[in-house]
């Protein structure tokens, strides 16, 4: 069985290096020609823990290899799995004209059966579209399926993800598609959702919005237990006890970002209301996910007075850990703001600085996370990578010119922090 991947960002890649290591041939096809030019000399165009070092194995067993040409990747596979972008329209519907472009394609290249799956994130009735669109562009007696076989890897762990995924959601029309789709992750030992195609596509759209709401709702008891004295760490680990609620996902901070949760709560709400439904359970999650901002800025205010000519040292630019992903980031929104005060940032991250450098080329930028810090009147934790959880808050105190920590991502215990005498604004904490 010959696989084509067309769409190559994080879910087409991972997926068709995971489709090659289980040995299946792939044909990977993406329409930025830089990309392609990097991926055949093993270049891998973003970081991903262990993605580099399978994309070397894989090409140099000849599993995969990277064509230019959309029409022979299609002509040359028996399954395609679409990857392309989704992203959003101004109106908050998803764009989906990517993914009509490539169907057409593959209509005017249908060269025999083949099975069509969807794996970018799509809204439901998305495959009888791809469907109709197949046979409106295709002769008659073409002889295809579509599927809908939705991602839920992470970025920052997408290989371990595909590798060993809490479920494998595989939506089809018929035996022949399920049996395709069975035999592909035959070697993948996880429970496997067969059902209709309308049930897969929606149960990608729920889940993520599902979890997105996980965080608005504890981002939202952060707030009461700052008015309050109580303490968010302590309520999630309350609540996270009980099977029903379970503790992941209910880590308050700055709020989601990234490519996926943003747009597809959009997406999940437009979906719903364009049905007539009330989805405005999905509207406060977004209204409370993008008061984050505020409500960091504000304890930045509160400890510092006029943020005018002070220094605010960043940590953690990415989104979320172990990526160098900055879309969606908070991190972007608060720069924003913080340059509108007269601040001056100097930030650090492990790995988005490159990409953080494109959006804003002035600020300060260090080469580890002390630099940074140098006569910095406030610390400001964005993203929770593990080397900030462990620091010399010794160097800390006297590289800095006031001593004031606010953590985004509530990584310290207050008792270590205080100890050095630090002011220490976590969220949804208070420590005095
Ligand atoms: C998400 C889904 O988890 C994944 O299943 C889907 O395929 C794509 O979208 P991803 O965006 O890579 O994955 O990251 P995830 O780990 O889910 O985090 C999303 C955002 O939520 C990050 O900004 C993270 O910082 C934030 N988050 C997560 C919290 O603020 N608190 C939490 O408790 C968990």
């Amino acid at each position: 069985m010959k696989i084509g991947v067309i769409g190559l960002g994080y879910v087409g890649l991972t997926t068709a290096l995971t489709f090659a290591k289980l040995g299946f041939k792939v044909y990977g096809n993406d329409k930025d020609k830089d990309k392609l030019e990097k991926l055949k000399k093993g270049i891998c165009p973003i970081y991903e823990p262990g993605l580099d070092e399978l994309l070397a194995e894989m090409l140099e067993k000849n599993q995969i290899e990277f064509l230019e040409d959309i029409t022979e990747t299609i002509r040359i596979s028996d399954v395609i799995f679409i990857c392309v972008g989704t992203p959003t329209n101004p109106d908050g519907s998803p764009d989906l004209s990517q993914v009509e472009e490539v169907s057409k394609i593959i209509a005017e290249n249908l060269n025999g059966y083949k099975l069509i799956v969807e794996k970018s994130t799509v809204p439901v009735q998305t495959a009888q579209w791809i469907k109709r669109t197949i046979k409106l562009y295709s002769n008659e007696d073409a002889n295809f399926d579509v599927a809908s076989n939705p991602e839920f890897l992470r970025e920052g762990s997408a290989l371990y993800d595909t590798f060993n995924p809490d479920r494998i959601v595989i939506g089809v029309e018929n035996e022949r598609a399920k049996e395709i789709l069975l035999k592909i992750y035959e070697k993948i030992n996880a429970p496997k959702i067969i059902t209709d195609v309308n049930t897969a596509e929606i149960i990608k759209h729920a889940s993520n919005a599902f979890l997105a709401m996980k965080i608005s709702f504890i981002n939202m008891v952060a707030d009461l237990c700052e008015k309050t004295g109580a303490d968010i760490k302590k309520v999630a680990e309350g609540m996270g006890y009980d099977k029903r609620i379970g503790r992941e996902f209910l880590n308050a901070g700055i709020g989601y970002g990234g490519y996926c949760f943003p747009k597809d709560v959009k997406a999940f709400y437009y979906i719903g209301k364009s049905y007539g439904l009330d989805f405005s359970l999905l509207e406060a999650v977004e209204r409370i996910n993008n008061s984050r901002i505020d409500r960091v800025m504000e304890k930045l205010k509160n400890a510092l007075w006029n943020l005018k000519n002070k220094k605010i040292a960043i940590w953690g630019l990415s989104f979320k850990p172990n990526t160098d992903d900055i879309r969606e980031a908070p991190s972007i929104k608060i720069v924003k703001k913080l340059l509108e005060e007269g601040s001056i940032v100097s930030a650090y991250d492990p790995k988005a600085i490159e990409n953080f450098k494109k959006l804003f080329p002035n600020i300060i930028y260090g080469k580890d996370k002390y630099e940074v810090l140098e006569n910095a009147n406030a610390l400001l934790i964005i993203t929770e990578w593990d080397e900030f959880k462990n620091v010399d808050f010794e160097k800390i105190k006297k590289l800095m010119r006031t001593h004031i920590i606010v953590d985004g991502r509530n990584i310290f215990e207050c008792e270590e922090v205080l100890k050095y005498k630090f002011e220490y604004y976590p969220i949804g904490r208070s420590c005095y």
